[in-house]
């Protein structure tokens, strides 16, 4: 009953409203009242997106189209409409796409903020002087292209189908106007039969780029504009399925799934024949008798039948039962087919536990904005193919299409390949403020609120990948929230709704951005609905550390159903777009862009180009289905966290790999046959234990070299040649050919800023340590010759309160051990030290490395696990993480030893205890200052890092919190580390 309600409520001419002429006075993009003329209602996907090439209805309308841009509505081309306007001379576009990446107008990234004047429902109003929108009060973009139909065609049911549009749109066909649409994320139709004629057909559509759609288009993206989604003509028969919806309800026990389908059937046309309405599924074939139908009559039949034994749906097991609808005549000939697939599953929320088919699932997710760096809001299929197979690769099984329904296909793939989907409408009004009451509660945008979620529904309902329907993102409270999520209930019930701003109209209890600790205590307080934080872990720049201390709180709280990572891929444009090309990606104010908010886009696990970031493969880890464990006794136990796949199904691997004497065991979990998201013997689950300690060496065992004192300090002879060592501790090696200086040593404490650091003041906080060396003062000197070399022990004075004791042996055949004491002798209100060690610099060409520790990948304390330890080779420019944003990066921890050098001479350091070590072709004072890595000076020298430890990127935001306690250097502790340096 309530499915055919909803089907009857989705038919009701709601979203396509007969609404008064637009008058000069209130235009329609500016007027909250006018959602849509002339629209067709909205209606499920008919047609699985990827047998759209094959669908003999669909007239594919994408390509070349002639374009005119205009910087306000009052230099618009009016007219252009007509038959006889010649746009032979105008630009042309490629359709999909966003026009300013095709070269008109600009991109403008913003966050929370409007990029015109706020005033609803104006969008016209003066901006401040700098900004964009104050010479470009509303740009146009008037679109032009045609189409050959022919006798038979036009015959036909003609709708024309526009995928998105952004923002609003004006439409005609040879030169009628047909109608008007705005909500920009979600297909807009029009029945065209009554303007279109044999031959060729003029389309002509207007492009406002700012609309009253665009106030509850505030998200936190670049702005863009144009027909970014694909255009298709559909010429179907006049008695036609307007819209269908079939769904499985599994028995309790599981043992059965009641399949209902509702078909809409419509006729465009005159008085129709007996027809009768089919649905094939499983081996079934059930039919019911549509009837007689008069023009422009709807009918919704219902069938049913039964699945005995269902296999279930789930991202682990994401079991398809592929079904087709079809509208037969009399004589059982076809005159509409769709094909389409159907999951059994149950998704609830019982308690405070959320549940797939009964099981406490963890929904380990991510966040995803529909962006490409060339193509901006048009991502075609390959690139969705490409998310999915690095998520799914990643272990992710849960995406939140933040902020607005994506492509129809992507949804396809996630029934496929299995994965959960937050579904959220394309409703978030920042601009006014998180949880708003301007929006929340004006009755005069209510129909806006709910028209986004009822386009969201009744396009998506039949994918089994869709658990939840969000209501959007950062918008308002009040009674429009409560109209949308009274709007979804009614359409279906069968997914969780969703809201993060008014928590009375949300089944899940949200909060965003909690640390580890505030998730436990939260989700311990709320216990009438289970807890979840849609966006966590910030992923901006070189961050995501402490993510296992999140799911070890979330595994531990069954009311906790779930988190996702903002976000999956850096919102990065590339390049190439503007004339001048620096080989960087580029983010807000690159295209001179006013207002912007700078990098603040970049925050994906992976880049534009949808090459993995190093935190993407912590993610991995962190998100894997099984945990081995090692028992005293020396068995391997699997903790699985998979509700419906047993740890059999994988082929299990173990591999003991000795390096130096310490024995590691490498332990995977590997798939067992090949997968559409990876192949065969893919690893899905990785850990690593160590059967046999490294031994870390402790002495030099050598014989003194020879010492000679001079006013600047100490110079030492060795076999190599000479080394001096300064009264203030700096050690310079003469015998490099590229110069003593690119050869020296000395302790240093400052670490430039990643973005989360930034955010969280850390170099005002901890600037006392940036030339904390350079203002460290003399207090004494020696030399001795000890049992293994000569030794020469420096004391200085930090200005931070602090002693820092420097022992350098040095033995005649040139090898060094360096030992550093940190000693805090006053007070105890020294800040944490950014980073405790050496510095380094050596000649440029010293660019190749090898080194026995964690990688491959760039590791830090706080993001760590999914880097095993191993013997590492790669160059210095791999080493290296060239972050968008230029930050910190490069570290490998737990460095056992490190080798650097060219084809004549090698660097080796061999740590007296694990190592931090950072490395790059530029120096500090180089990295911080550049706005892209494309203005960082290289190759003068290599540095080099050396350290005992190194402050954590942190995990939890990048608007102020810090790195976890136990990942930062408390500079009121003592501390003592050393290496040893050999040349070879
Ligand atoms: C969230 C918001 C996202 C994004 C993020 C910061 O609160 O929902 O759209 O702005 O903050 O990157
Ligand atoms: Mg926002």
């Amino acid at each position: 009953m309530k499915l055919l309600l909803s089907l009857l409520s989705a038919l009701l001419p709601f979203a396509a409203p007969a609404q008064p002429a637009a008058t000069d006075m209130v235009k329609d993009w500016e007027n909250p009242a006018v959602l849509g003329i002339n629209k067709l209602p909205y209606h499920a996907t008919l047609q699985l997106p990827s047998r759209w090439k094959d669908c003999h209805e669909i007239v594919s309308l994408d390509g070349q189209w002639k374009f005119r841009w205009s910087k306000d509505p009052a230099s618009r081309p009016v007219g252009f409409e007509a038959e006889d306007y010649d746009v032979s001379r105008w630009d042309d576009i490629t359709v999909p796409g966003n026009w300013q990446l095709q070269g008109f107008g600009r991109p403008i990234y913003v966050n929370m903020q409007y990029p015109f004047h706020r005033a609803r429902p104006s969008v016209t109003g003066e901006p401040d002087k700098s900004w964009y929108a104050y010479d470009h009060r509303n740009p146009v973009g008037s679109y032009v292209t045609f189409v050959d139909l022919t006798k038979e065609q036009v015959a036909r049911h003609l709708v024309l189908h526009f995928g998105g549009v952004h923002s609003a749109f004006y439409l005609w066909v040879n030169g009628q106007k047909v109608g008007y649409s705005q909500n920009s994320m979600s297909p807009a139709e029009f029945d065209v039969t009554p303007y279109v004629r044999e031959g060729r057909n003029r389309v002509a559509v207007e492009v406002y780029r700012w609309s009253d759609g665009s106030y509850l288009e505030c998200q936190d993206m670049w702005r863009l504009s144009g027909i970014f989604r694909e255009v298709q003509l559909w010429v179907r028969p006049q008695v036609h399925i307007a819209d269908y919806r079939v769904h499985a309800e599994p028995a309790a026990d599981y043992s059965r799934a009641d399949v209902t389908a509702v078909i809409a059937v419509s006729n465009a046309g005159r008085r129709s024949g007996n027809l009768k309405a089919v649905l094939k599924i499983d081996g079934k074939t059930v039919e019911e008798r549509v009837g007689w139908l008069d023009g422009g009559d709807t009918v919704r039949v219902n069938l049913a039948c039964v699945l005995d034994r269902p296999r279930l749906w789930s991202a682990e097991k994401p079991h398809l039962y592929p079904f087709s609808v079809e509208l037969q005549d009399k004589q059982g000939r076809v005159i509409e087919h769709f094909d389409y697939h159907l999951g059994v599953r149950r998704i609830e929320c019982v308690g405070e536990v959320f549940k797939v088919n009964g099981k406490n699932v963890k929904l380990r997710g991510v966040n995803r904005h529909d962006h490409h760096p060339v193509t901006g809001r048009w991502v075609d299929d390959q690139t969705y193919e490409q998310d999915l197979r690095l998520m799914k690769q990643a272990n992710i099984n849960f995406l939140r299409t933040s902020h607005y329904p994506d492509r129809e296909y992507l949804y396809e793939l996630c029934d496929r390949w299995g994965i959960y989907v937050m579904d959220e409408a394309n409703q978030e009004s920042h601009g006014y403020g998180y949880a708003n009451h301007e929006m929340g509660e004006d009755p005069a945008w209510r129909d806006a609120h709910v028209d986004r979620a009822v386009s969201l529904v009744e396009r998506d309902k039949n994918h089994p990948s869709v658990i939840m329907w969000s209501l959007g993102n950062e918008g308002g409270v009040g009674p429009n929230m409560k109209a949308m999520h009274d709007a979804v209930v009614a359409l279906d019930s069968t997914r969780i709704p969703f809201c993060d701003t008014d928590r009375s109209q949300s089944a899940i209890y949200d909060d965003g951005y909690l640390s580890p600790n505030r998730l436990r205590d939260g989700a311990r307080k709320v216990t009438d609905r289970p807890f979840m934080m849609r966006e966590y872990a910030h992923a901006m720049g070189n961050s995501v550390g402490n993510l296992q201390e999140y799911w070890d709180i979330i595994y531990a709280d069954s009311s906790i159903c779930g988190v996702a990572i903002w976000d999956w891929v850096d919102q990065g444009l590339s390049d190439k777009l503007k004339e001048k090309g620096n080989g960087s990606f580029l983010y807000g104010g690159d295209f001179g862009d006013q207002p912007n908010d700078g990098p603040f886009c970049i925050n994906g696990l992976v880049g534009p180009d949808r090459v993995p970031h190093p935190h993407y493969y912590e993610v991995q880890h962190v998100y894997q289905p099984l945990t081995f464990v090692r028992d005293a006794d020396g068995q391997i136990r699997i903790i699985n966290r998979d509700q419906f796949t047993a740890p059999d199904e994988y082929d299990i691997t173990r591999d003991t790999v000795t390096v130096d004497g310490e024995c590691l065991l490498n332990v995977a979990a590997r798939l067992k046959a090949d997968q559409p998201w990876a192949p065969k013997g893919f690893a899905v689950a990785r850990d690593q234990f160590v059967l046999q300690p490294y031994t870390f060496r402790q002495t030099l065992d050598g014989v003194p070299a020879k010492v000679q004192k001079t006013a600047a300090g100490l110079v030492v002879y060795t076999d190599r040649g000479t080394v001096t060592v300064s009264n203030d501790g700096t050690l310079t090696f003469g015998y490099l050919s590229s110069g003593a200086a690119a050869a020296k040593l000395e302790p240093y404490f400052w670490k430039p800023e990643n973005d989360n650091q930034h955010a969280a003041h850390f170099a005002e906080r901890l600037a006392v340590w940036r030339d904390a060396m350079d203002k460290r003062t003399y207090k004494s000197f020696s030399t001795e010759n000890g049992a293994d070399g000569l030794r020469i022990v420096n004391v200085t004075t930090l200005p931070v309160g602090a002693e820092l004791e420097l022992t350098y042996t040095i033995a005649k055949d040139g090898r060094i051990k360096v030992d550093m004491d940190y000693r805090p002798t006053t007070g105890t209100d020294i800040p944490l030290i950014p980073k405790l060690g050496m510095r380094m610099r050596l000649p440029a060409d010293m660019t190749g490395i090898e080194y026995y520790g964690r990688g491959p990948w760039e590791n830090y304390p706080d993001r760590k696990r999914s880097a095993l330890i191993g013997r590492y080779t790669m160059p210095l420019s791999e080493y290296e993480t060239d972050y968008i944003h230029p930050q910190d990066n490069s570290c490998r921890t737990d460095v056992r030893w490190f080798k650097i050098g060219n084809n004549e001479t090698t660097l080796r350091i061999d740590g007296l205890q694990p190592l931090c070590i950072r490395a790059w072709d530029y120096g500090e004072e180089d990295l911080e200052p550049a706005k892209h890595p494309c203005e960082i000076q290289r190759g003068r020298f290599v540095n080099l890092n050396i350290d005992l430890n190194v402050h954590g990127v942190g995990g939890i935001d990048t608007w102020g919190q810090r790195t976890l306690p136990q990942y930062t250097i408390d500079g009121n502790k003592p501390y003592h580390y050393g290496f040893i340096l050999s040349w070879q």
